[in-house]
């Protein structure tokens, strides 16, 4: 039987002055995914748009990043051991896209992405990749 972790979609929401947030996120949002389902069918079947184009982890339209946020949502910068913890909770093998050092950046084709552990994924990246 497949294990069920939670995946936490966040879109926006940034940092202001003094760590506050001075713009709440556009979604946040706490979904149930199975292992042996993509992040972003399981975001579908839930009514969860996100952006996608190919499906095929070709592409960088349903592009997230996995991240740590504090208790406001807002996304925390962490190092790149930190980053390393992360990103193993996410199994992304089928991806074709990303070059090793965007992967070790956390970034996430979430049309391909099987969850591993709960984890929290920041969406609708695709302008941001680098
Ligand atoms: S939609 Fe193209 S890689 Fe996911």
């Amino acid at each position: 039987m497949a294990a069920t972790y939670k995946v936490r979609l966040i879109k926006g929401g940034k940092k202001g002055k003094g760590g506050k947030p001075d713009k709440p996120p556009e979604m946040d949002v706490t979904i149930e995914v199975p292992d042996d389902q993509y992040i972003l069918d399981a975001a579908d079947d839930q009514d969860i748009e996100l952006p996608f184009s190919c499906k095929s982890g070709s592409c960088s339209s349903c592009l997230g990043k996995i991240v740590e946020i504090d208790a406001a949502g807002i996304v925390q910068k962490i190092g790149s051991e930190e980053q390393q913890a992360l990103n193993e909770k996410i199994d992304q093998e089928e991806q074709a896209f990303l070059d090793d050092e965007q992967l070790a950046k956390g970034w996430v084709l979430l049309c391909v992405a099987y969850p591993k552990s709960d984890c929290t994924i920041h969406t609708h990246r695709e302008a941001y990749l680098g």
